[in-house]
């Protein structure tokens, strides 16, 4: 088969978080702005928001509300992408749609969980799209997750109201030699990700398959650094039951208390 550019760089892709000290191009930045906003959005609506962090002492704050992680501050260009219902919420409001209401006897909907969910999948795909952009341009990206950490301090930082969620901040720059050289991570074999037709739960035959490949080396280096028996108890430890996540569930919480209130 003929080679494909597009999918050449989504295989070559890898999380980039070092950079070199260059700017973003304003002419490289206006077309990643451009390819990002022809993600694909629900309803149209473009349910998202994207703020640019220009000031280095926010940057420098995300460092520390974004369980600390220098490289943020380091980045060139940051983006952070809110999944948005304010600005629809506000326009319903400004299009007279309470006295529409009203006449019809009906109450008026506001944003909830099911608004809140399609909201992040828009700001997700719109920053996906801007990840592959990025990637095309020459540039690395590194999503961060924790911003989803710390809901009041993001919050007050970026004046964040109330239909509005930080699902993920993106850094991007020109990545340094050592990270266009670091080896790309791996990825469990297609079989223990793709069903056919219905969901499959994994044997402890196949979980001791999927982490004895090859692939899974990353995991088992690691494992033998911190004496963990296996991977699921590294993973566990280092990731899932560590204090990064309970904060996080916690700030997530509140983000839905926040938007579900009246
Ligand atoms: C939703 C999401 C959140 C992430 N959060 C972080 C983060 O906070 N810090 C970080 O260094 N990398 C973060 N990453 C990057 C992952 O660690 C990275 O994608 C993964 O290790 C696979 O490596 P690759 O992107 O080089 O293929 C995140 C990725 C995703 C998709």
């Amino acid at each position: 088969m003929e080679k494909n550019p597009v999918i050449e760089t989504i295989l070559k892709r890898k999380s980039m978080r070092a950079y070199e000290k260059k700017a973003v191009e304003p002419q490289v930045r206006a077309e990643l702005l451009n390819a990002t906003l022809r993600a694909p959005t629900a309803g149209n609506l473009m349910l998202y928001s994207i703020v640019e962090v220009t000031d280095q002492r926010i940057k420098n704050k995300l460092v520390k509300t974004c369980d600390n992680q220098p490289f943020i501050a380091r980045a060139p260009l940051v983006w952070l992408f809110l999944a948005d219902y304010q600005r629809w919420f506000d326009y319903f409001i400004a299009s007279g749609v309470e006295s529409l209401c009203a006449e019809k006897q009906v109450p008026m909907r506001k944003p909830e969980e099911g608004d809140l969910f399609l909201a992040c999948c828009d700001a997700l795909i719109a920053a996906q799209t801007a990840v592959i952009a990025a990637d095309s341009l020459g540039l690395g990206s590194c999503y961060i997750g924790d911003i989803m950490e710390n809901y009041e301090a993001q919050r007050d930082l970026f004046d964040l109201p109330k239909y509005v969620f930080p699902i993920c901040l993106l850094c991007f720059g020109y990545p340094t030699r050592q990270q266009k050289e670091r080896e790309q991570t791996s990825r469990f074999q297609d079989k223990f990700i793709l069903f056919e037709n219905q969901y499959k739960r994994l044997t402890a035959e196949e979980f001791d398959e999927m982490f004895r490949e090859e692939h899974a080396q990353v995991f088992h280096d690691r494992q033998e650094v911190l004496g963990a028996r296996n991977v699921g108890q590294l993973i566990y430890t280092r990731k899932f039951g560590a204090d990064f996540s309970k904060e996080m569930s916690r700030s997530v919480r509140l983000i839905m208390k926040t938007w579900m209130e009246d």
